[in-house]
């Protein structure tokens, strides 16, 4: 499985690079890579704006924001200030039977931004814990609540939630999972909403494919018996696989068949949230009330580690009376030094009208990327917002798709590296089928989606060539 993609750059003696090699254990990495002479691991050492800068000096554009995190831009010296102020003021207190003001800020500020009665915000360090906490959550909620054996939970093929074994669970993606197992038991999976991969008979009818999908959440709440079921967990826009924007009516048909068998709709805004989707929440945009959003990455731009789950005065309820409590918590929860710098943040994205540019731009990026489609190598580019995806094919009359070694050697043989050399820091995945995701900060502008365009076309022509 390839998940994030190891990059490759050319051996090199430099000493920070061997160190790495030796001592640091990087996350879903394949370290073989840094020990067979084919590659040493790339160090990022600064950042401005929408670019990073490696320990040789050369500049790279950041096309995937980090990982989905760094909304403001780099370099943001008003974010390291808030830090350095919070942490003279008040370092760390917890917020377990206690509270400090910036959690009660953040806490009150992010309930404004949410959409329905989303009032109540749990902190976490990251989107697995806020995840793991939404199905934690679920499961009490039931049971305080007169319908104890509702616990499982329904998720979609190919998404990606997290590593807790919880989360892992409600993630669909096999190979993640395999070495892990067994794990949480009820993780049911249903399809997702890729319509180039649709179904024959829904390829060119978006609004049917989507109220398709949708049939298929209803059906596995049948077969597993409502009395089982919890929670449905979704992505507005699905990452993993490659940017799945919800068809028309998706949503809307989700949300209707949770009330009717009372199951909670969580909306895992991981990723979503924050701008990248030209919403605080990509729920508002699409106009659906969830139960529950879990939410981190772009919440500090990623200046500081923070997540949350935001939960409905509905399921608070049960917890505002008695000797009921959510025996649940983080050390760093709702850290002070976290909260201040995404109150700062959240400032920074008003005074620069952040979301505004991304509604006044999303359209240029999309064109600029679908300028790609003339490239016989790219058979689909899709997405919403500043988040999209070029899936990569064989055919493109037939859709047809690379072989498992021919994606290896497409894309860790070739792409990873080759697209960070030409300057394009971006993720070539195929989790699903192979894709190039592109995610920049929210700061950028035409010029950047320019920049993204002629790499991925100089890269993926080559790339075809090879072939
Ligand atoms: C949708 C979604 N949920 C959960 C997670 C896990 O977040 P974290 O790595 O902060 O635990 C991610 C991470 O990319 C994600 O994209």
């Amino acid at each position: 499985m390839t998940t994030t993609t190891n990059t490759f750059t050319e051996p090199g003696s430099d000493a920070l690079a061997e160190r790495a090699r030796d001592h640091l254990w990087m996350h879903f990495t394949r370290h073989s890579a840094y020990y067979d002479g084919s590659g040493h691991v790339p160090v990022i050492v600064r950042g401005e704006g929408a670019y990073v800068w490696d320990d040789q000096g050369k500049r790279y554009l950041d096309g995937l924001a980090g990982l989905f995190v760094v909304q403001a831009g780099h370099g943001r010296k008003e974010l390291a200030a808030a830090a350095a102020k919070q942490m003279e003021e008040l370092a760390f207190f917890p917020v377990w039977s206690y509270a400090h003001p910036r959690a009660i800020e953040l806490a009150e500020r992010l309930a404004g931004h949410a959409p329905g009665d989303l009032n109540r915000v749990f902190f976490t360090t990251g989107g697995g814990e806020a995840v793991e906490s939404a199905w934690k959550l679920a499961k009490q909620y039931f049971k305080l609540t007169g319908k104890p054996t509702k616990h499982k939970v329904i998720s979609r093929n190919v998404a990606y939630h997290g590593t807790p074994q919880g989360a892992l669970s409600v993630t669909g993606i096999p190979s993640a999972k395999v070495p892990f197992e067994p794990l949480v038991p009820g993780g049911i999976k249903v399809p997702n909403t890729n319509f180039y991969r649709a179904p024959e008979e829904y390829r060119h009818d978006e609004k049917a494919f989507g109220l398709w999908a949708a049939e298929r959440v209803r059906e596995a709440i049948e077969f597993e018996g409502p009395d089982s079921v919890a929670a449905v967990f979704i992505e507005p826009v699905q990452n993993s696989g490659g940017c799945f924007p919800p068809p028309p009516g998706y949503l809307e048909r989700v949300r209707e068949i949770c009330d009717e068998y009372d199951v909670l709709l969580v909306a895992d805004e991981t990723i979503t949230a924050f701008g990248r989707i030209g919403d605080m929440f990509a729920m508002n945009r699409y106009g659906v009330t969830p139960d529950i959003i879990t939410c981190a990455k772009g919440m500090t731009s990623g200046y500081a580690p923070m997540g949350a789950m935001i939960a409905s005065d509905r399921l608070f309820e049960p917890f505002r009376h008695g000797t009921n409590t959510f025996l649940h918590g983080y050390t760093w929860g709702g850290h002070p030094v976290g909260a201040a710098v995404a109150l700062a943040n959240l400032d920074l994205f008003e005074r620069e009208g952040i979301i505004d540019h991304v509604l006044d731009n999303e359209g240029a990026f999309r064109r600029t990327l679908e300028k790609l489609s003339d490239l016989p190598i790219v058979g689909d580019v899709r997405g919403a917002g500043y988040f999209y995806a070029v899936e990569l094919v064989k055919d493109k009359t037939s859709r047809e798709t690379f072989t498992e070694d021919e994606a290896e050697r497409l894309l860790r043989g070739f792409l990873s590296r080759a697209l960070f050399e030409a300057g394009l820091y971006c993720r070539a995945d195929d989790r699903g089928e192979p894709v190039i995701q592109v995610s920049p900060p929210l700061i950028a502008d035409q010029q950047h989606f320019d920049e993204i365009e002629g790499i991925l076309r100089n890269v993926l022509t080559e790339a075809w060539a090879l072939l």
